[in-house]
């Protein structure tokens, strides 16, 4: 049996993360709880495709990105994205943008290299907050979802939150959010931030996953 080898192991404000591999694969947990593995990303790279298609007619749309992870999501948006788009990429964690530059960028095609990308070293929420009337897309998976890991996160849900990415959308920008559970109160109070919602439902190797597509309405 091929082993799964802990390549590293680092202290983060989510907790323990470690980054592991077993043969060509790669699997970031936290608290030893699976964040991301390469052995599956269809609802990833579906995050990214089904955002940033309806922008490819755009000559230079404004996305933002958090977090990175393997950067299967990343990968998806610049395969449809236009050559002048700009993508700024939030992660929190500057290892993780390590390991996607020294480790493992081969797997989604070595994404950080493409002229269109930028990292921000940070905190996605504090990119958003900083924003107004900038982004024609927000795309959020930083953890499992509203209900999911990290606590460290859980303020990224909540209502203060969402009005702020409001604010940093264009009107008709598009927030789309990530998530391993569905939770209606998530759909609700996006509704109530001012977004027109629409649930999306992936299925990926027996597991179900969600993303919210939101949109947000004009302003009045
Ligand atoms: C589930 S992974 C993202 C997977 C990614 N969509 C992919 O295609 O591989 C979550 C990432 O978000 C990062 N993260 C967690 N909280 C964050 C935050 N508040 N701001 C920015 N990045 C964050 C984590 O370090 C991790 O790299």
């Amino acid at each position: 049996m091929i082993p799964n080898v802990i390549i590293e192991r680092v202290t983060t404000p989510l907790g323990e993360m470690t980054l592991s591999q077993r043969a060509q694969d790669f699997s970031i947990r936290v608290a030893g709880v699976e964040l991301m593995s390469s052995l599956n990303h269809r609802s990833e790279d579906e995050l990214g495709k089904i955002t940033c298609t309806p922008l490819a007619s755009l000559r230079a749309p404004n996305i933002l990105i958090g977090g990175l992870g393997l950067g299967y999501t990343l990968r998806a948006a610049l395969d449809v994205l236009p050559k002048q788009a700009r993508v700024e990429v939030a992660e929190l964690v500057p290892e993780v943008v390590r390991w996607n530059r020294t480790v493992f960028g081969q797997l989604a095609g070595h994404p950080l290299t493409d002229p269109r990308v930028t990292v921000i070293e940070g905190d996605v929420g504090a990119v958003i907050a900083k924003a107004s009337a900038h982004y024609d897309a927000i795309v959020l998976d930083v953890d499992n979802g509203p209900d999911g890991l990290g606590r460290h996160n859980d303020r990224l849900y909540k209502a203060a939150a969402l009005a702020a990415a409001r604010r940093a959308l264009v009107d008709g920008g598009l927030y789309a959010v990530w998530s391993s559970f569905e939770s209606p109160t998530f759909t609700k109070w996006l509704a109530g931030a001012g977004f027109t919602v629409e649930l999306q439902k992936i299925k990926a190797r027996g597991a179900t996953h969600w993303i919210w597509m939101a949109r947000a309405k004009p302003s009045p």
